[in-house]
């Protein structure tokens, strides 16, 4: 029946925490959790941009908090899911989704770079699924959106040993603590981008037109990601309408990982 349609994609009341959310991906994503009925919490290590974009937020109408929260500190990560729950009500979705790269050919990335990577990208995403995971699991359950990228899937790439362990690890993470949760009322999946447009990508390109035209002729479709085509895979994987998929690492990215 079209009936049994039609909230499927419907997030009205859904409470979710968006980490990296002051800016880029995370922004994008809690504009369209918010688009689709939901109320959000932004969780970022820049506590003026944070505030500000929850701001902006709620002058277009929308339910929104700020946190401030170093996702790579496991005491930030618990008092950021705690006072996320307390404020929003509870928590339904967890978007793991605050993400650096440093970048170096791997015979001069120093052990600084490689850790300040891993430790925001991996175990940051880590912490804020364990912390999720346990108020979810006591709470009803939820669904986890972690943050990979196609370079944790290919390897049509150079300088990024540190982001590929990154991402590949969460992409392995994901598939674990899916099958974990799986009958405990929690999905978790993971959605893979190809370079998409945001801020810190145009930057890059502007710097360095060069690179706008590596990109294009790298992705099948020739040309970058919008943040919304990213930002609406994540609402069907924190909806209804994905309730039979966990583990998975869904790659938006123009048909790159189909490409190589
Ligand atoms: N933009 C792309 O092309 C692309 C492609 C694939 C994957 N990704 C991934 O998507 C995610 C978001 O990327 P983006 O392009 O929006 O980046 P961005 O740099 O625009 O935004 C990242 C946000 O994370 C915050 N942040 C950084 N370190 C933090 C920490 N320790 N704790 C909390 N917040 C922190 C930053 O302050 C910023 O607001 C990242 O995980 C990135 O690896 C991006």
């Amino acid at each position: 029946m079209i009936r049994d349609y039609e909230d499927l994609f419907s997030l009205k009341d859904k409470r979710a925490l968006v980490t990296g959310g002051a800016q880029g991906l995370g922004l994008s994503i809690a504009e369209a959790f918010c688009a689709a009925g939901a109320v959000v919490t932004l969780a970022d290590i820049n506590a003026e941009s944070v505030e500000a974009a929850a701001a902006e937020l709620r002058r277009e109408g929308a339910r929104a908090y700020a946190v401030v929260c170093d996702v790579s500190s496991e005491e930030q990560v618990a008092a950021a899911v705690a006072s996320a729950a307390e404020q929003m009500g509870g928590l339904d979705i967890m978007v793991a989704n605050a993400g650096v790269s440093t970048r170096a050919p791997a015979e001069e990335m120093t052990l600084d770079q490689w850790n300040r990577v891993i430790d925001i990208d991996l175990k940051g995403v880590f912490l804020c699924d364990r912390e999720a995971g346990r108020y979810m699991l006591s709470h009803g359950g939820g669904s986890i959106i972690n943050m990979s990228s196609i370079i944790g899937i290919v390897g049509n790439t150079t300088g990024n040993s540190n982001y590929a362990a990154a991402k590949g690890g969460v992409s392995s993470m994901t598939k674990v603590m899916a099958v974990e949760w799986a009958q405990r009322g929690i999905r978790v999946n993971a959605i893979a981008p190809a370079q998409t447009a945001t801020k810190l990508i145009e930057g890059l390109m502007r710097d360095n037109p060069a690179t706008r035209t590596y990109f294009e002729q790298h992705i099948p479709m020739g040309r970058l990601g919008k943040p919304c085509e990213i930002a609406s895979a994540a609402v069907f994987l924190a909806a209804d309408a994905s309730s039979f998929v966990t583990g998975q690492t869904i790659a938006v990215d123009g048909g790159v990982t189909i490409a190589f």
